[in-house]
């Protein structure tokens, strides 16, 4: 059995968080500036059906798959795809790296779970189809975030542009002229299930305000989309400003996250928005089509307001 290798990329949301998880549209695109790599090699130095696993990002170094406790993510994302195969792990070594900076919003965890499960599967010469591999991979992301949507592991699954409805088959749409995006990491650490369940129980306080509230962020989605196929970049500025204006309302953006937006608008930002849990986490600045060389610049605006990283990435 010769040694197999699989990656996965890491996704950012442009439109449509939270709303998603009550059923609106949401838009997500795969990020291949960063990836998560899984490479694995047979061991036939180790006893039968021996599996290290070596993961630098979460301190694991050699560690014995039986040695995880059954809900760790990395141990469930292979045990989940062996029953899927139906087959048994020979002795191996596995390991997992990435550039996805991790609890960011570009669903790092997504990605691991997806690089690992192509990885086991190749490795044992029955890879899977995507919508498995997409749907195990949304069994790990339950671990850490209770209720997901399933935008993350579908994004990062089919690597491609991806209209999300939560229950609906997976639809790609294209994107008719390319557009960059500066993706900033505010360094508030913000866990997406405590925002999650925060709003939920806001909505269960006043349903009818938030109804609207979500139904105002599906509109925004269905613009959006719009201009994305129709190749009218310059409009998704001011979309990402009225989506970030209801996110607020919504009550999962913070002070950090605006002063960041107005940061990257100041310099030159068509519009931005947060991207993911909100809180905290990440969030996006449109840099002009016309004029490109501007997202250093904005760049270099938002980490002087105290952004932690920066990635310039072109959505194509
Ligand atoms: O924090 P992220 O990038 O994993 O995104 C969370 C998106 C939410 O809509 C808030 C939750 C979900 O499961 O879709």
């Amino acid at each position: 059995m010769p040694a197999y290798s699989a990656s996965a990329p890491g996704k950012v949301i442009l439109f449509g968080e939270h709303a998603v998880v009550y059923g609106q549209p949401a838009l997500a695109v795969p990020v291949a500036d960063v990836t998560a790599k899984v490479r694995i090699q047979p061991a036939p130095d180790l006893p039968r059906g021996e599996v290290l696993l070596t993961a630098p990002a979460v301190g694991l170094r050699d560690a014995s798959l039986n040695s995880l406790p059954e809900n760790d993510p990395l141990a469930k994302a292979v045990r989940l795809t062996l029953e899927a195969v139906g087959a048994h792990m020979p002795a191996a070594r596995i390991w997992i790296s990435s550039t996805i900076p991790v609890a960011a919003g570009l669903g790092s965890g997504a990605a691991v779970s997806v690089a690992l499960v192509r990885a086991v599967s190749g490795f044992l010469g029955k890879p899977l189809p995507p919508q498995t591999i997409s749907a195990i991979a949304y069994e790990v992301e339950k671990i850490h975030h209770g209720t997901p949507s399933g935008i993350d592991n579908t994004v990062i699954t089919y690597a491609q542009p991806v209209y999300f409805v939560r229950g609906e088959p997976i639809r790609t749409f294209s994107i008719a002229k390319p557009f960059t995006l500066v993706i900033a990491d505010s360094g508030v650490p913000a866990p997406t299930a405590e925002a999650v369940a925060d709003v939920r129980r806001a909505y269960q306080a006043e349903p009818e305000r938030y109804g609207a509230l979500f139904a105002a962020i599906g509109r925004v989605v269905e613009r959006a989309r719009a201009a994305i196929v129709g190749g009218a970049v310059e409009d998704l500025g001011a979309l990402m400003d009225e989506n970030q204006r209801l996110l607020e309302q919504i009550g999962v953006s913070c002070p950090t996250l605006e002063r960041l937006i107005a940061a990257a608008k100041q310099a030159g930002a068509l519009g931005a928005k947060l991207s993911g849990g909100g809180r905290g986490g990440n969030l996006i600045a449109l840099v002009p089509p016309q004029n490109p060389t501007l997202a250093g610049a904005i760049a270099e605006a938002l980490r002087a307001a105290g952004a932690v990283r920066t990635i310039v990435s072109v959505v194509k």
